[in-house]
């Protein structure tokens, strides 16, 4: 069965919309490793406009599945992984002006930077995740890299607005997913992802894992966190 990964970050935004304690996503963390979740995401930005240093510290502690640090590789956000040893990173690139990582990392042409990262990385016995858009260059690029895994993002296929436009970039997913998976990268994937448009992603046999989580937190709006989380596992499941 593919993996769900839950992405908490959104809890972190209706907790700093009032700039209280609540909704704690230490707390939906918990919750969501109960109903199933194989891991759970969190991205430490530059700005802190989510998660926080507090959050990221307590996750690594109650996290027991795996905690997936996403990050930009920036020196300041690099020095509190190393401190805080997540099982892996996700590295993203950001941007302060998006509402969400918009676009894939620029892996081609910063290879040497990237290699370095990993490098740091690995010496801790961190897992490395590259996302990337689903391009043969940016792939080949990360395997230059010495990552371990590559995160494709499905940003485009969740936003294509035909059928048409869906299956080519679901084609580009395929092609991209054979490519990392052939050269002994895991592959994942994530971004946009929602209980609609997953089921085709899952047919892509190399995908081991879906990290998900605006949809998800949604649903559990409506449903509770345990509810949304199982359903999306029983969509893995069928
Ligand atoms: N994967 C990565 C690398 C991301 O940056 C995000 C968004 O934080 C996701 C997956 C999850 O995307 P969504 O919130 O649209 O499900």
């Amino acid at each position: 069965m593919i993996r769900l990964c839950v992405n908490i970050d959104h809890v972190a935004t209706l907790r700093e919309a009032r700039g209280g304690m609540d909704p704690d996503p230490v707390h939906a963390a918990v919750l969501a490793e109960l109903a199933g979740a194989s891991g759970i995401v969190c991205h430490l930005r530059e700005d802190r406009r989510h998660v926080n240093d507090r959050d990221v510290r307590l996750l690594r502690d109650v996290v027991s599945t795996k905690l997936d640090l996403e990050m930009a590789a920036i020196d300041s956000i690099i020095a509190i992984a190393l401190d805080v040893v997540p099982d892996l990173v996700t590295i993203v690139p950001e941007n302060r002006a998006e509402l969400t990582t918009e676009g894939g990392l620029a892996v081609h042409g910063n290879e040497n930077r990237l290699t370095d990262v990993a490098s740091a990385f690995h010496a801790k016995g961190i897992a490395v995740s590259l996302f990337v858009e689903p391009d043969a260059q940016q792939i080949e690029a990360v395997i230059r890299c010495g990552a371990d895994i590559v995160e494709l993002h499905t940003g485009t296929y969740a936003n294509a607005r035909t059928r048409a436009e869906a299956e080519a970039e679901l084609s580009r997913l395929q092609t991209a997913a054979e490519l990392a998976a052939e050269a002994g990268l895991v592959v994942t994937a994530g971004h946009g992802l929602d209980l609609r448009n997953l089921r085709p992603v899952l047919s892509i046999p190399q995908i081991e894992e879906v990290s998900i989580g605006h949809a998800l937190m949604c649903r559990a709006m409506f449903v509770g966190l345990d509810m949304a989380v199982r359903e999306y596992i029983q969509l893995l499941r069928d």
